[in-house]
């Protein structure tokens, strides 16, 4: 049975239920968390848990428990369930009041977490890339914020399912920011360019693991503003999240990026993720 958590309690999903006046559902006035488990470990939670802490800040909202409660409140979500490799969803709205778009006095807030078996990239897909298109960025100006607000993401990410194509890659005034679903990097003449992490983009877990990675193994590697030119005539394109880990694109709006197939620079780091993860960290 797949067993959520809400408000203090676990419960089958089918019986989990949020009043119609949650402001999560009004306003999407909440905030989310993502986290990845391998082998029934939680990847990163300490990050993960900063993350929400900033996102929390960011929406003016009291984070509703400790950094331990949270870590135990994980580990009786991963013991609920029986596969290996989960993703776990946690999302903290506001609470539930009349409707007004001021914040409420005193209302507490509304705590929900739920795990899904982790779907990572097929080998087909590592093995030759996935494609992807592009379009301008029209989100809001606060994209670090890990809101449920994800209407802008939605109607993006639609843009390339309709095309069959795995991600929509996003400009804004002309500047590579991130994608629909996941960060973005490219690879230019054996160098490694990141966007910089600001308020136009999220500042994903995957992301960070993979520029400790770079800095670690010494990967030739620029965190820089990447315009939308050098990124159309990238050698190489991944798309980095939770769930993609790091994935190639190797058609970028009908046409091959570099020679069409995964290249040099990403499958080094692909290894290197993948041991990352073998060992627990
Ligand atoms: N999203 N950028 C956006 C817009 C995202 O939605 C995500 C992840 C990322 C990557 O972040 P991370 O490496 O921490 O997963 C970047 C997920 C997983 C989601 O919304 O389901």
């Amino acid at each position: 049975m797949n067993m959520v958590y809400l408000n203090g309690s676990f419960m089958p999903i089918d019986e989990a239920r949020i009043p119609v006046l949650d402001r999560g559902f009004l306003f999407g006035d909440a905030v989310y968390e993502v986290v990845p488990v391998y082998d029934r470990h939680p990847f990163r939670l300490d990050w993960h848990l900063q993350r929400l802490q900033n996102s929390l800040d960011g929406i003016r909202l009291k984070n509703p428990m400790s950094t331990d409660a949270w870590k135990s409140l994980f580990l009786a979500m991963i013991e609920k369930h029986t596969q290996k490799n989960q993703s776990i969803y946690l999302q903290v709205t506001r609470g539930v009041a009349k409707r007004d778009q001021a914040f409420p006095m005193s209302t507490p807030p509304t705590l929900f977490m739920m795990s899904n078996p982790l779907h990572t990239p097929s080998p087909e897909d590592i093995e030759n890339g996935v494609s992807a298109i592009t379009s301008e960025d029209f989100r809001w100006l606060k994209c670090d914020i890990k809101s449920t607000s994800l209407l802008g993401n939605c109607l993006l990410r639609q843009l390339s399912a309709e095309q069959g194509a795995t991600e929509t890659i996003l400009f804004r005034e002309g500047q590579l920011t991130e994608a629909s679903t996941s960060n973005v990097f490219i690879v230019k003449n054996n160098v490694l360019l990141a966007p910089v992490s600001n308020h136009l983009l999220l500042p994903g877990i995957t992301y960070q693991v993979i520029l400790e990675i770079a800095r670690e193994r010494e990967f030739e590697l620029e965190v820089r503003d990447i315009s939308a030119a050098e990124t159309l005539s990238a050698d190489e394109i991944w798309l980095t999240s939770s769930s993609k880990e790091v994935l190639a694109v190797t058609r970028l709006n009908g046409q091959p990026v570099g020679e069409g197939k995964p290249g040099r620079v990403f499958k080094r780091m692909h290894a290197l993720f993948q041991a990352l993860k073998r060992e627990g960290q």
